[in-house]
């Protein structure tokens, strides 16, 4: 069920069964010569709503801007600054919470976002500590990445071992293509460099970084990889998103 093809009447009713709601959120960002700007929001989103059907979850809108100032090097990145992107997901959490959305999973396509989601959340429950107790409605945040779970990393690792490098990798390109095959991009393309150091800005990202990628052998990417990577993937959200709807 998806917020944006919901009525607030139909909200209502789903409302008096679950107080839960998984929100993607992610990122628009070079990813590299064959992955698409959209990568990190178009991966979660889609698993939300795989895992969705399975278990009737609401999903809310994608949250598809980040925490990227790193990538700005590149032509159609768009980033959020970390205090940008922490009133967005506090206005967002609090938003449905005034009408009685209490659990708010969010399903992360991009590694920048989890230092200033994890802040935005500890923003929210300050802002409840500090009011008397009992004064606001009780909610809980969770922040869980697509890329992450032990099932997905180990059809990562089956698949692409070492070359899924660590931006702009064949898995998640992968799903992009699964999800849509008619933007597919050739990938004649060699395997991206080792990282040699941290990046620090977007000028010296694109320095050390020339094409976009960091140790991807992106050209490995394949849809049917990509279906394997979501199903994987929204099974462990179910389970995921489940059990945080039943923490006592
Ligand atoms: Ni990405």
């Amino acid at each position: 069920m998806r917020l944006q093809l919901s009525t607030w009447q139909e909200v209502d009713s789903y409302l008096e069964a679950s107080r839960g709601i998984i929100i993607p959120i992610g990122s628009t960002e070079q990813h590299g010569p064959n992955g698409l700007i959209g990568t990190d929001a178009i991966c979660p989103e889609v698993i939300a709503l795989a895992a969705a059907a399975q278990c009737g979850a609401l999903v809310g809108p994608t949250i598809s801007v980040g925490m990227a100032q790193h990538h700005l090097g590149f032509s159609g990145s768009v980033a959020l600054r970390p205090t940008t992107l922490i009133a967005v997901v506090r206005d967002y959490v609090l938003s449905l919470a005034r009408n009685g959305f209490e659990r708010f999973y969010f399903l992360n396509g991009h590694g920048g976002n989890i230092a200033t989601v994890n802040t935005a959340f500890s923003e929210i429950y300050a802002e409840r500590s500090f009011a008397p107790s009992g004064s606001q409605p009780a909610l809980r945040c969770k922040l869980a990445n697509w890329f992450g779970f032990p099932s997905v990393i180990e059809i990562s690792k089956e698949l692409y071992a070492d070359r899924d490098g660590s931006h702009a990798t064949p898995s998640e390109i992968s799903v992009t293509q699964a999800a849509y095959p008619e933007a597919i991009k050739a990938s004649n393309i060699e395997p991206a460099p080792p990282r040699p150091r941290p990046f620090y800005d977007a000028d010296d990202y694109r320095k050390i970084h020339p094409d976009g990628r960091i140790a991807s052998d992106s050209a490995a990417a394949t849809p049917q990889a990509g279906h394997r990577l979501i199903e994987a993937s929204a099974a462990s959200v179910v389970t995921d998103y489940q059990g945080f709807l039943a923490e006592i």
